[in-house]
């Protein structure tokens, strides 16, 4: 529901920015559905890029597009200002880039992920796999447990072949200064909250419907 309801916000001839996880999946299923006439898209991740091409979507770099019209992408959790927790998908540092080319966002999510206070999702934070050790000591001082996420039993690798930190306990009650804090830790490539790039609208879908939010 909520992913037919982007597609309809989008407009004719302009450039739009991919997400990347399973309700972006069911977005670009729609868009593509939809016969809409758009210039093209950029895309958070090689997962999203593969399958918008293979519905014969244009798919540009973000070097091609310097500004996007609109970004649309799930989220982890959104709280009541639209500030998010992203990238359980681990597409974050990407998904961050192709947000801040575009004009807006929209975020498309359930109803679970509508939050008071952002943390209670473990914190995806791509890292430089050196600094692990040293930023798990930093996260516990703030009352976080830090783990380096893994598939098949090793490091997961991201599309930019580094490492996710997921972190535990956290209660994010300032977003803006979190972002900025633990984006200057030397190490960090970036946090997963998006405060700075926060949703311009989100829409919750729920029993009854489509809820919009704007922000
Ligand atoms: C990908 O790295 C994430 O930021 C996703 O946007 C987020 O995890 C939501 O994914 P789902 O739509 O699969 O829940």
């Amino acid at each position: 529901m909520v992913a037919e309801k982007a597609v309809q916000l989008l407009k004719p001839q302009t450039w739009v920015g991919v997400g990347t996880g399973s309700t972006v999946n069911f977005f670009i299923d729609a868009m593509a559905k939809s016969g809409l006439s758009i210039k093209g898209t950029v895309s958070s991740s090689q997962a999203s890029t593969k399958r918008l091409q293979a519905l014969g979507i244009r798919v540009l770099s973000s070097e091609e597009v310097p500004q996007l019209d609109v970004y649309v992408d799930g989220a982890d959790e959104i709280d009541h200002h639209g500030f998010m927790i992203k990238g359980g998908g681990a597409a974050l540092t990407r998904e961050k880039i192709v947000a801040a080319q575009s004009k807006s966002f929209i975020c498309i999510v359930d109803q679970s992920k509508w939050v008071t206070t952002l943390g209670a999702f473990p914190l995806p934070v791509e890292i430089i796999p050196m600094a692990a050790p040293k930023l798990i000591e930093q996260f516990k001082a703030l009352g976080g447990q830090a783990h380096v996420r893994l598939k098949d039993g090793k490091p997961l690798l991201t599309d930019n072949q580094q490492h996710i930190l997921d972190v535990k306990g956290l209660q994010i009650t300032d977003p803006l200064a979190f972002e900025s804090m633990v984006n200057q830790w030397p190490g960090v490539i970036t946090v997963g909250v998006f405060a700075h790039q926060k949703a311009s609208v989100c829409l919750i879908g729920g029993v009854d419907g489509v809820r919009t939010i704007e922000f």
